[in-house]
């Protein structure tokens, strides 16, 4: 189960093994930010509240782009934050603007 909240929409969904948390926001119509979809642009920028255990480790992407402490406090770049096993997951869409 995956807990999405956009920045109006707030939905519960099935999480997809295997699909970013961007994918599978953008398939049930949550408004999520995002532009380059390559861990860039970071207008996909969230953070998980929940379930951090059950996606795949940070990218390389997400290494350059987010700092430090926000990695630590569980920032992830929602394009490039994977899905790896079944769990309750809850992330907000954290865009800087
Ligand atoms: S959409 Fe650009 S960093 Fe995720």
């Amino acid at each position: 189960m995956l807990d999405l909240k956009g920045k109006k929409i707030h939905k519960q969904v099935d999480s997809i093994i295997g699909q970013s948390i961007l994918d599978i926001a953008l398939k049930n119509d949550i408004d999520w930010g995002f532009s380059c979809t390559r861990g860039t642009c970071a207008r996909c920028r969230c953070i998980v509240e929940l379930g951090h255990e059950h996606l795949a480790e940070s990218t390389d992407e997400e290494w350059d782009r987010l700092d430090d402490e926000e990695l630590e406090q569980g920032y992830r770049l929602a394009c490039q934050a994977i899905v790896r096993t079944e769990g309750k997951i809850v992330v907000a869409n954290k865009p800087y603007f």
